[in-house]
């Protein structure tokens, strides 16, 4: 059984068909890469996982339990039991690091000591324990999304899900950022979901990966088989194997 399987999921939004039957699986503790260009649907995809959106057609199955079946308090078990990592990191201005860390613990309703525990266990893991009383505007874009990340564990999620998390950073810093993710993947067995518009962060991180253009995945499989063997264009494109529009890429 997949951890994650999303069955012929489609979501439409009025006239725009976000995605189009898409089908996708993950196995518990594998890092999956989505990559595509922007408006793909590579963020509903992520919304259909964490449950904040219903798909208007298929099935969406964690652990084998069809999400649309979950009355409000699985629902919430299961937002609980996911991690998210943004792009912009989504960290609260006024709180501290502390703060923003403990912040989903308190949420779910977590003992003061507890709490405590954890987060200075979590900012001793991602190198930040010098940094708790600091805010966020006092740190820089990799120490802003350590404090992210550290956030995404609080409560020993199954499944961290990333949109774009290293986007916003400069190549060193996303190394280690992506390099911390992995250890952390490699430590805790949480399933990741990544969703890039670079190729070279799946490269780093994924052992899978999936394609998506204009709602639906074109493409699919190990990441060391799709590199060696891109069949569609656009995995082509995002490899720098074929000519984009006014671009001068063309490696052959
Ligand atoms: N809440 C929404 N209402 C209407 N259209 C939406 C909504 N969310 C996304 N879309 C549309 O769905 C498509 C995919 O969006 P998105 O999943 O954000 O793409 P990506 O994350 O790959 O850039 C886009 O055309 C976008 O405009
Ligand atoms: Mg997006």
């Amino acid at each position: 059984m997949s951890f994650i399987q999303l069955q012929n999921v489609s979501k439409r939004y009025a006239e725009v068909t976000a995605l189009d039957r898409v089908s996708v699986e993950v196995q518990t503790g594998e890092m999956l890469g989505i990559i595509g260009h922007s408006g793909a649907g590579k963020s509903t995809l992520l919304r259909m996982i964490n449950g904040l959106e219903q798909p208007t057609e298929g099935d969406v199955l964690i652990k084998g339990k069809n999400i649309t079946d979950l009355n409000k308090l699985e629902l919430r078990q299961l937002r609980s039991n996911i991690g998210m990592i943004f792009q912009h990191f989504n960290l609260l201005s006024s709180r501290t690091v502390f703060q923003n860390v403990a912040f989903p613990m308190q949420i779910v309703g977590k003992k003061k000591s507890e709490i405590k525990a954890r987060v200075e266990e979590l900012l001793e893991r991602v190198g930040l324990s010098d940094k708790k009383n600091a805010y966020p505007s006092q740190l820089s874009g990799g120490q802003k999304q350590r404090v992210g990340i550290a956030r995404a564990l609080a409560n020993h999620p199954e499944i961290v899900l990333c949109d774009e998390a290293t986007s916003a950073l400069d190549p060193a810093t996303t190394d280690s950022i992506l390099q911390l993710i992995q250890e952390i993947n490699r430590e805790t067995g949480i399933t990741f979901v990544f969703i890039t518009h670079e190729m070279s962060v799946v490269e780093k991180v994924c052992s899978q990966v999936a394609v998506l253009e204009a709602g639906r995945i074109v493409e699919t499989g190990k990441v060391e088989d799709v590199f060696s063997n891109p069949r569609h264009d656009v995995t082509k494109s995002f490899l720098g194997l074929t000519p984009k529009k006014g671009g001068n890429r063309n490696v052959s």
